[in-house]
């Protein structure tokens, strides 16, 4: 791993934000703010402007797709995917519990009934078997988030021959093979929000194969200057979300090289300890590195006391908000802890992290024992 003195900044600057010397997630944003005002202070152009349909473009070749549109959130571009398929009252949406509940939101948005699945428990991305069983006459789409960076198996889900809307807020830049995730499905949505894999502030992105739904959602997403009414929306992205978007989306393949490098240095100190740690195929990018524990809180707890925000990876699962059984979500909730992962942590952060890390994942269960184990290396 490479330690360099941008990082290093960073990283002094969190403890003013956060209170934590290390906190769970941090933007890596260089220059890419600076350029990007200074753009748009000489145009004046903040709000509408050429940026965004350049942004859109880039994206949009990236990923194969005949067109982008772009947003201010994740959540809006979730929205505007279920808007292009007519997805109304009366019609199931199928998604994962284990997931944040903007996926839940837009879903409900629209007046659809939600569908939970359940989780396969080493991917912890949404289970082909489980779709199975929830698929019924009324089932419009699929939202498939591929969860921490790690591909969902699209080609499986795609037998049930239901539109699939990819929801790639985690995985921007994650492979199956050489095809990109945001490549396979009907529709592609992306999140640019603070924490994300490259950010816009807030921010979000959706595509789509055929050339009508595009044109769809981008009619729904700006209300002004329309020939006809229809309820639209205020969901367009502005000129310096983009001129920073597309800024941070050409140090995509510089921040994926650093989260794996993290990810590799993560899984060679702390292999061989009590935790199970995660498994990222090659294709993955890395986004979280969640591990499972025993006594959660306690980690948790431990790790704040030494100054590292730890964190569940997702807050609480949908089931927990709106019902359903789901054995493998409920698990995995209970156990899974995310640390601190991305491109801005120092190797110096990421090995004080695996240190802490080491003695929590060795030591005995016991409070005191932890507490301990914290205390001697922290000395
Ligand atoms: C998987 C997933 N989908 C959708 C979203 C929503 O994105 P946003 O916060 O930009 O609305 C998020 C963001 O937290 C997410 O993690």
């Amino acid at each position: 791993m490479q330690t360099n003195s941008a990082h290093r900044d960073a990283s002094e600057a969190a403890r003013d934000h956060h209170g934590y010397a290390i906190p769970h997630s941090r933007p890596y944003l260089a220059d890419d703010l600076e350029a990007a005002a200074r753009e748009i202070t000489a145009t004046g152009m903040i709000g509408p402007g050429r940026h965004v349909a350049r942004f859109e473009a880039e994206m949009a070749l990236l990923h194969k797709a005949p067109g982008a549109v772009a947003t201010n959130s994740g959540t809006a571009a979730l929205h505007l995917a279920l808007l292009a398929l007519d997805i109304g009252p009366g019609d199931e949406v199928i998604l994962p519990s284990y997931v944040c509940t903007a996926v839940l939101n837009a879903v409900r948005y629209v007046g659809a009934q939600p569908v939970l699945a359940d989780i396969c428990e080493d991917t912890f991305n949404i289970a082909p078997a489980s779709v199975r069983r929830c698929i019924t006459p009324r089932t419009r789409a699929i939202i498939v988030p591929h969860m921490f960076g790690v591909p969902a198996d699209i080609a499986a889900l795609q037998q049930f021959d239901v539109p699939i809307i990819e929801d790639c807020a985690q995985s921007l830049g994650a492979t199956v093979g050489d095809v990109l995730t945001g490549s396979m499905g009907d529709f592609a949505v992306f999140s640019f929000y603070a924490t994300k894999v490259i950010t816009t502030g807030e921010g979000g992105m959706v595509l789509a194969r055929r050339l009508e739904h595009v044109e769809r959602m981008r009619d729904l997403r700006d209300y002004d200057e329309k020939s006809d009414y229809v309820p639209r929306y205020s969901y367009h992205m502005s000129n310096l979300a983009a001129a920073i978007g597309y800024r941070q989306l050409r140090r995509l393949p510089e921040f994926i090289q650093r989260r794996r490098s993290l990810a590799r240095f993560y899984n060679e100190q702390l292999s061989g300890g009590t935790w199970r740690l995660p498994q990222h195929p090659p294709g993955s990018i890395c986004y979280r590195y969640v591990v499972q524990v025993d006594h959660l809180e306690e980690c948790i707890e431990a790790f704040a006391e030494a100054g590292i925000q730890a964190k569940r990876p997702v807050f609480e699962p949908l089931h927990r908000y709106i019902g359903g059984d789901l054995p493998v979500t409920e698990h995995v909730y209970r156990t899974a802890l995310s640390l601190p992962l991305y491109p801005a942590l120092t190797d110096a952060d990421a090995e004080y992290v695996a240190s802490i890390a080491r003695g929590l994942g060795q030591a005995r269960s016991h409070r005191t024992d932890r507490l301990e184990a914290i205390g001697a290396m922290t000395r």
